[in-house]
């Protein structure tokens, strides 16, 4: 039966479990052995790398660093080229930092539960379970962020899971169903089957539920909402920026000003910017124009991917005769019927549209 967070799942452990050892992976390189140091480099890894690039770093690392006290020896710079290329590098870096601590902390043998792993520089408590489940058998749950996914999921645990409340409440269900399960639980197969399950089955954005072993009783399935969790973060305010424009008139022609070619609306025709009013001030004494005359005109915001512009446009009109050309060629007079085809961005044009008619508006 679909549950609500509370209710028990009699065997969720079960079902992931027995469907780990059908369906699951089981030729990755890690997990043909129990040895402590081999699992811990190759958790490490995985933790912001994908199984395909991870495989050729792992086995040329062990070729090279075989044992922690063979790593603990060597300099960082004879390590950090076995990392080359993976990225993170404050892994690598740590992960010879714990090695050394554990040759002389520990006397060379690796912790042996996984509240002493989670002591190691770099290591957190979901890495620490997945060692220890995969080297001793230990039942602790894991909570890296595919799992997170699989939980919210199944038993419609909603809030963003980076909120302390919904990290604890997921870390409780993990707990809780651990508890409920028998003690014959194969702890390896069950941590493997959580994280095969994340990234092949209950995958971000297209969960394939017609073949999870969670059908069944999951929360998400039964009420149509795994688009929905895990609850999506909210989204960061865009950075404000602020102008001036000056929507200049003369006759019947307005002016317009290039934009450089690199940056936003590069090679399109704008109007003169400036930071702001008072700059456009005097940049229009500069030009010979009395900007006491300019009214302001509405102003409008415009929304780029990484910020948002508020334009405030200034409308003046210039009684200048018509042979006195501006001297840039990066300035052009155009005319209000000629406005239509040139290459305008969207919120000048926008501000231009209002131009077309007799009169501007102006505030
Ligand atoms: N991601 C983190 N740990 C992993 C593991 N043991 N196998 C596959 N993917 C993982
Ligand atoms: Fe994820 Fe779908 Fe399985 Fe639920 S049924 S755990 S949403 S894949």
């Amino acid at each position: 039966m679909p549950n609500a967070s509370n209710t028990p799942v009699s065997d969720f452990p079960g079902t992931v479990t027995e469907w780990q050892k059908r369906e699951g992976r089981h030729h990755l390189p890690w997990q043909g052995t129990r040895d402590p140091y081999c699992i811990w480099l190759s958790e490490i890894m995985l933790q912001q790398t994908q199984v395909t690039t991870v495989i050729g770093y792992y086995t040329r690392f062990l070729e090279r660093f075989p044992t922690i006290q063979a790593l603990a020896q060597a300099e960082q710079e004879e390590v950090m080229p076995y990392w080359a290329g993976l990225g993170y590098y404050a892994r690598a870096r740590n992960l010879h930092r714990c090695a050394r601590e554990i040759c002389q902390n520990w006397s060379g043998r690796f912790p042996g539960t996984s509240a002493e792993i989670a002591t190691l520089p770099g290591i957190g408590r979901s890495t620490a379970a997945a060692i220890a489940a995969f080297a001793y058998g230990e039942r602790s749950p894991i909570m890296d962020g595919n799992v997170k996914r699989v939980f919210t999921r199944h038993f419609g645990i909603f809030g963003v899971t980076s909120a302390r409340v919904t990290e604890q409440a997921l870390w409780d269900k993990a707990d809780a169903v651990l508890t409920d399960a028998p003690p014959s639980l194969d702890m390896a197969a069950y941590t493997q089957g959580l994280m095969d399950l994340g990234s092949t089955v209950c995958m971000r954005g297209k969960p394939a539920c017609g073949r999870c072993p969670l059908q069944h009783s999951c929360y998400a399935y039964a009420e149509g909402r795994q688009s929905e969790l895990p609850s999506p973060k909210p989204r960061k305010e865009k950075p404000e920026r602020d102008c001036a424009m000056l929507v200049l008139t003369r006759g019947g022609a307005v002016l317009l000003e290039r934009r450089p070619s690199t940056g936003i609306w590069g090679g399109l025709w704008s109007l003169p910017e400036f930071p702001d009013a008072e700059a456009l001030a005097s940049g229009c004494a500069d030009m010979g124009l009395d900007a006491s005359l300019a009214q302001r005109m509405g102003g409008l915001a415009h929304v780029f991917t990484h910020f948002k512009l508020n334009i405030e446009p200034w409308y003046l009109e210039w009684d200048a005769p018509e042979t006195e050309e501006p001297t840039c060629e990066d300035h052009i007079w155009v005319s209000k019927q000629d406005l239509a085809n040139a290459a305008l961005p969207a919120p000048v044009r926008k501000i231009l549209d209002g131009l077309a008619g007799s009169e501007p508006m102006l505030f």
